[in-house]
């Protein structure tokens, strides 16, 4: 579904690259973790499948295409088919639950009927029925990650990337939304979901990817947060004195909540002062769908008038 050969990706000449020589797969239908500190291309990894970024060198396919190949009068399709969740929800402000849902399906074209079956199926699987005309700054932080996820979903996209969806909210909202993720993944959606949250990779048991430097340093098919012994699985080597630390899964591991807080606050921090770098493309890819948000104003004002299609 998604492979990287061999890809390096460096932003600046001369600086380090975000990305070195990743080569990976994710297969159709998997749920996989993107852990790693912060700077350690978990995003680049992200916007790289999106075609947000080229790689510097080495090929991205997606769904059997190469994305280099892929002309950019073609990109809009090919980000139509993967749905993306992001920390920071990035709704549209001025416009409800139920509006922001809608975009999706107004873009491409949706005829009416199947909007208004659609978008209250969609506010009833993330538990919205009853909240659809509320602006995001009327929704909980959970809540309008919910939305998010529904708009991200609503077209049946066969991917879907979220980029530290849980890093804004609190450890039980946090769990309600990774349900949401998995029910979204055993509907048969691919999920690739970059975190920092450590309970919920713990809970998961899925496919861990670790990342250090731009490297991948870890893929473990059931894997936790933390690896369990410092072994590398892509190299396959035991360190010197690894058999001695074969007990170390229950002593070393921190699982409290503080441990977890600790990394959380330290990372949204960093991600913030990233944020300049990175909210152009998205900022670029919002006036795209509002520009043909404009041409479908009368099918919205419609909708608007439509009680039935917010309760
Ligand atoms: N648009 C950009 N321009 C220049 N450097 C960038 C850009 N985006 C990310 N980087 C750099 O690439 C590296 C990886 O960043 P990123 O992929 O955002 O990591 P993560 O998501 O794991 O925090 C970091 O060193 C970061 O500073
Ligand atoms: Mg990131």
């Amino acid at each position: 579904m998604i492979r990287f050969d061999d890809v390096t990706k460096t932003y600046i000449r001369g600086q380090n690259p975000a990305v070195e020589n990743l080569d990976i797969e994710f297969a159709r239908g998997e749920f996989v973790f993107l852990v790693g500190a912060s700077g350690s291309g978990k995003s680049t990894l992200m916007r790289m499948v999106l075609k947000e970024t080229a790689p510097t060198s080495g090929t991205v396919h997606v769904a059997g295409k190469d994305l280099s190949r892929i002309p950019s009068w073609r990109v809009p399709a090919l980000r139509r088919d993967i749905g993306m969740v992001f920390q920071d929800f990035r709704l549209l402000p001025s416009k409800t639950a139920y509006q922001n849902i809608e975009f999706a399906l107004a873009v491409i074209g949706t005829p009416r009927k199947v909007v208004r079956r659609l978008v209250p199926e969609m506010l009833e699987m993330v538990g919205l029925e009853d909240k659809g005309r509320r602006l995001p700054h009327e929704l909980s932080g959970g809540e309008q990650q919910r939305v998010a996820i529904a708009r991200a979903y609503v077209n049946r996209p066969s991917i879907l990337l979220a980029d530290e969806p849980t890093g804004n909210l609190d450890p039980s909202t946090a769990e309600g939304i990774l349900d949401l993720l998995a029910e979204i993944n055993d509907r048969g959606t691919t999920v690739v979901m970059a975190t920092h949250d450590r309970t919920a990779v713990d809970r998961m048991r899925r496919r861990v990817v670790e990342m250090v430097g731009g490297r991948v340093v870890r893929d473990d098919p059931e894997g936790t947060y933390e690896s369990v012994a410092p072994v590398s699985v892509i190299s396959g080597n035991l360190p010197d004195g690894a058999e001695d630390l074969e007990d170390r899964e229950d002593q070393d591991r921190p699982t409290t909540d503080e441990a977890a807080t600790d990394e959380d606050t330290t990372d949204v921090g960093a991600t913030d002062e990233r944020r300049p770098l990175i909210e152009p493309d998205a900022d670029d890819l919002l006036d795209e769908r509002d520009a043909h948000l404009r041409e479908e104003d009368e099918a919205f004002a419609e909708a608007l008038d439509d009680p039935e299609a917010t309760r």
